[in-house]
């Protein structure tokens, strides 16, 4: 296990467009493994390459094993990935970026997507999904073109996780209730 360094919103790296990934060889491999190791080890769902450091266009994401959660346990690697196909509906959710410690904002994203991507044999295939996995994979992609949440959430919807709380102490929910908070 090998986990590394999440890299924080003001460094370069991030707001950098990552690179086409041209070799699938055992060095991704090991690579992606770290992504997990490191994803795992901040309570994530999803890391974007860049966010450690590697601007390369790698994303992954894990669903939380969770059976009242849509895909549960569902774990993807995407070389390359594009969306090829978005719908016009749209979603407004909350989101959270190991990228951003701290803070939650809520972003307008397309309610379904179509992603063309290859795996880590450079070989071609496309995903179906929507509602909270549309929204991880649009997350992370952002990630690969140098974009934050912050920049595209709705104005004034990023607040830090103590003011998050207070807001649901005083609605009267608790934190996450519907949905946990994306944390890519
Ligand atoms: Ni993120």
């Amino acid at each position: 296990m090998a986990t590394r360094e999440i890299l924080q919103i003001g460094n370069p790296i991030l707001r950098q467009r990552s690179h086409k990934i041209t070799r699938f060889d055992d060095a991704l491999s090991r690579l992606v493994e770290d992504m997990f190791d490191s994803m795992h080890e901040a309570n994530g769902i999803g890391l974007a390459a860049p966010q450690i450091g590697i601007s390369k266009r790698l994303i992954v994401v894990e669903m939380p094993d969770d059976k009242d959660h849509p895909h549960p346990g569902e774990r993807w690697v995407m070389c390359n990935p594009e969306i090829v196909r978005a719908s016009r509906e749209t979603v407004v959710g909350q989101e959270g970026c190991l990228s951003v410690v701290g803070y939650v904002g809520m972003v307008e994203r397309a309610e379904k997507v179509t992603i063309a991507a290859e795996d880590l044999r450079g070989r071609e295939f496309r995903v179906k999904a929507e509602d909270y996995l549309a929204r991880a994979f649009q997350h992370e992609i952002d990630h690969l073109n140098g974009v934050l949440y912050v920049e595209i959430a709705e104005e004034g919807s990023v607040i830090t996780l103590e003011e998050l709380e207070k807001q649901a102490q005083e609605e009267g929910n608790e934190i996450g209730a519907e949905e946990p908070t994306m944390l890519t």
